[in-house]
């Protein structure tokens, strides 16, 4: 106690601040009190909530948070490091900027300029991709705790919507930064993408004119691409995120499990932010931007041959994110691979929140020991049935896929699965409504995951499905 004596006198004495005259310590401790009023160093309970309360970017946080919402497991702070990706693309996509050019005959000489001529740009860009993609399967697994643990009732329901348009603008923002490099992967990569937009029928060759700012990728192109990825889509995630964040905080933290028999509840089951929370905040970020560093400088960012309109990829492949839908169209008629498909999904995860029970336990990850079992089972039955349809398909379907037995069938066998697990969930295993939807959502997940991982590691030239290790 005897210590904190001199710090607290040190900071009334600035409110009058030395007079003039004064050495040249007590001049750099006025300036240095002018910026922190209040000592740094908080030794008891009382000084680190004041602390907390008092610093600008703390007091962005609550003083006190729920004990049981604080082991690590429970968010694996994934939310938090999602932000911590995001600072670092913005860093990193700032200096980018400074010499990065977005013309067609110039874009690729200015990032090869940034890799061979400016210090430390290949290790700036191999941060900024590193970032990029990290941040993609980051923020799904943010997605996947937050629907395990049920986060997205009651308070939170609409937070799962401001979520889904952080997503949204995530893959925009990967996507776009995608042709940026005008060489042959970014070029065949969003010429494939954009193509599966014109199977949409009626408006797809209007919303494919509009992706591309004219009938085929160039000048307009990368402009409007430029545009998006660094002001458009950068503005609409820090208007989101803040959003999101005080959502976060106005429900009173992330959603807390149930207390166990005898527990304490309320205000006594509360713990200080600082340092409890904070600290591990920090060393996460600190491990975060390290394994961001380093993967840079081994591997840094690819970048291939200069684009050439004139000679496409063998095979041409949509960026990892979006090989699922391009699977599918292997094996689906477009309409349904591009349309009816992914709408239904989007509608469903979007109004997620609105199709469950709100009044069902949640806090706990898989929601129960029931949900954990019918969890599995969906997981192990899409892992087992989707490669083998894959194949199926591969070996049996001698042509393109007809409406009918591409589009109306398939749909048809996915609604009767995902009824069929609904129904077997509830009436065998005794699930809960939203243990159910659980399952339901699981299988749907996996065999998406499973498509995508073929799409990426198992299709060589041609599209053929090959070993990886052949491709
Ligand atoms: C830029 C993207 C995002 C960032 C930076 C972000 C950040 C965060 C943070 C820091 C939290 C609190 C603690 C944590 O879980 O770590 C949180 C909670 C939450 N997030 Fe996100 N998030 C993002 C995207 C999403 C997406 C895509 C969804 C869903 C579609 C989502 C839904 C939610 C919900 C519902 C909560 C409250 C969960 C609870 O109370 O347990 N977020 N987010």
């Amino acid at each position: 106690m005897a210590a904190v004596q001199p710090a607290r006198k040190a900071a009334t004495v600035s409110e009058g601040g030395p007079r003039h005259g004064a050495g040249p310590r007590q001049w750099f401790e006025r300036v240095w009190r002018s910026i922190f009023p209040r000592p740094l160093q908080a030794r008891t309970d009382r000084e680190r909530a004041a602390l907390t309360r008092f610093t600008f970017l703390l007091h962005l946080r609550p003083v006190m948070v729920p004990a049981r919402t604080l082991p690590w497991t429970h968010t694996f702070g994934l939310g938090g490091s999602s932000l911590v990706l995001i600072t670092l693309l913005a860093a990193t996509g700032i200096l980018n900027q400074l010499v990065y050019q977005p013309v067609p005959g110039v874009a690729y000489d200015s990032v090869v300029s940034i890799q061979d001529q400016v210090p430390f740009g290949a290790l700036v860009r191999g941060v900024h991709w590193w970032s990029a993609n990290l941040l993609v399967v980051v923020l799904l697994l943010h997605v996947a705790r937050v629907f395990l643990t049920g986060g997205y009732h009651g308070a939170r329901q609409f937070n799962w919507v401001i979520g889904c348009g952080l997503l949204a603008a995530v893959l925009a923002n990967n996507f776009t930064g995608y042709l940026l490099p005008w060489d042959q992967l970014a070029y065949w990569a969003v010429t494939i993408s954009t193509a599966m937009l014109a199977y949409l029928p009626l408006v797809g060759d209007t919303l494919q004119q509009v992706a591309r700012g004219g009938p085929e990728i160039g000048t307009q192109t990368l402009v409007s691409f430029y545009t998006i990825h660094t002001t458009i889509v950068p503005v609409a995630l820090i208007v989101l995120m803040g959003f999101h964040f005080w959502r976060v905080r106005r429900a009173g933290g992330v959603v807390e499990p149930p207390a166990a028999p005898g527990e304490a509840e309320g205000d006594e089951a509360k713990r200080l932010f600082l340092p409890d929370l904070l600290l591990r905040e920090v060393v996460q970020a600190l491990v975060i931007v390290a394994v961001v560093v380093v993967l840079a400088a081994l591997f840094g960012a690819p970048l291939d041959e200069r684009a050439n309109p004139g000679m496409s990829t063998n095979p041409a492949k949509a960026p990892w994110y979006f090989m699922g839908f391009q699977e599918l169209l292997i094996h689906l008629h477009p309409t349904f691979a591009v349309l009816v498909f992914p709408l239904l999904a989007g509608i469903g995860f979007l109004l997620l929140p609105y199709l469950t029970a709100d009044d069902e336990p949640a806090g706990r990850w898989f929601l129960s020991p029931t949900g954990r079992r019918t969890a599995t089972l969906a997981a192990v039955a899409a892992l087992m049935v989707t490669p083998l349809l894959v194949i199926a398909d591969e070996l049996l379907s001698g042509g393109p896929s007809g409406l009918i037995g591409g589009g109306v069938l398939p749909l048809a066998l996915a609604a009767g699965a995902a009824a069929g697990s609904f129904v077997l969930a509830r009436r065998r295993y005794g699930a809960s409504v939203n243990e159910a939807v659980q399952a339901v959502v699981i299988l749907v997940a996996v065999a998406f995951a499973v498509l995508t991982l073929i799409g990426v590691w198992f299709r060589g030239e041609g599209m053929a499905l090959v070993w990886p290790w052949q491709r």
